[in-house]
């Protein structure tokens, strides 16, 4: 589905006369035509999208759309390709708890300004992006509750800005890369099948942050010797 030329036409003369980010507009439009949901939204072509729609936040002078937040909105199916992605200025990203299903969707590197991604309590599958070194702002990253297999892999190290990360109860597999990470804060990798031991780079974080794994006990290592 997409929108039809008059209602473009129409909306692109709206925008001429109210100044808003319309290409980030469609791109919204788009999404919600193609992305199933259960909850309605009050994304209405006709008003301003800065102020009047629900979940979406622009920049202060209006000319970009910076935070999309679409939380259990009953959303469902994949998260439809070319939409969202479009949002290039975007800077917070959230679709928790909603029933997204597929794979994280690879035109997600395009956000390369996002400082918070939340796509937890979802149905995503199949294995995480191989390069995070798209997503340099990255602060938080909370992909905790879906789906996801595969190994952790070793480029989230290129988010040096990351201070919390939940990856939490989904199907990790696999030994847990030496994440250099100095500005984390906060880390969940429990309900996993992750194997191996904590690396010790991560060793400062709690044991119950890598609870319900299949990792070495700490009792069946062999001893370090004292200092
Ligand atoms: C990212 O955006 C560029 C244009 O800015 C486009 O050519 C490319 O296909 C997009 N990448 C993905 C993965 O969608
Ligand atoms: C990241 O943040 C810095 C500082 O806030 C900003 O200048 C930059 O444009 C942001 N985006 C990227 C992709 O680095
Ligand atoms: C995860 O996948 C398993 C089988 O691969 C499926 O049985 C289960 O329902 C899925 N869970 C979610 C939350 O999608
Ligand atoms: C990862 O992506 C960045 C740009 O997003 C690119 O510069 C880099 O070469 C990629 N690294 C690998 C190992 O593919
Ligand atoms: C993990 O998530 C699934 C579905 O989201 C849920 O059914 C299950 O109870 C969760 N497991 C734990 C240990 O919380
Ligand atoms: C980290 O980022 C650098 C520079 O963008 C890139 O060359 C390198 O491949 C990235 N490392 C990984 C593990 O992706
Ligand atoms: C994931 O971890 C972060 C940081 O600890 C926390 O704020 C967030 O609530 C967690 N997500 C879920 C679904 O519990
Ligand atoms: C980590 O996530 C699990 C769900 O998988 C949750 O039960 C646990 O309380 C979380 N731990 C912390 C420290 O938030
Ligand atoms: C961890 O599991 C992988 C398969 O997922 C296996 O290849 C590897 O040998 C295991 N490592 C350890 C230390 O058990």
């Amino acid at each position: 589905m997409s929108l039809s030329p008059l209602l473009l036409l129409f909306l692109s003369f709206l925008s001429l006369i109210s100044c808003e980010p319309v290409q980030d507009k469609f791109a919204l439009l788009d999404f919600l035509a193609q992305a199933p949901h259960s909850r309605d939204l009050n994304w209405d072509p006709a008003t301003p999208v800065c102020n009047q729609w629900t979940g979406v936040t622009c920049s202060d002078d209006e000319s970009r759309i910076v935070a999309v937040r679409l939380p259990a909105l009953g959303f469902n199916g994949q998260i439809p390709p070319n939409t969202l992605s479009r949002l290039t200025a975007l800077q917070i990203l959230s679709l928790r708890a909603n029933g997204f299903t597929g794979a994280f969707p690879p035109d997600f590197a395009n956000l390369t300004n996002l400082v918070g991604l939340h796509l937890q309590l979802n149905s995503l599958s199949g294995p995480l992006p191989s390069n995070f070194s798209a997503w340099k702002n990255l602060t938080v990253l909370d992909l905790s509750f879906n789906n996801f297999t595969g190994e952790i892999p070793v480029s989230i190290s290129n988010l040096t800005q990351l201070v919390a990360l939940n990856l939490s109860n989904n199907s990790l597999s696999g030994e847990i890369p030496d994440l250099q990470l100095p500005n984390l804060q906060f880390l969940n990798l429990s309900n996993n099948e992750l194997n191996g031991t904590v690396p010790k780079s991560l060793s400062r974080f709690p044991k119950s942050d890598f609870a319900d794994n299949n990792l070495t006990p700490d009792s069946l290592l062999p001893p370090t010797m004292p200092p």
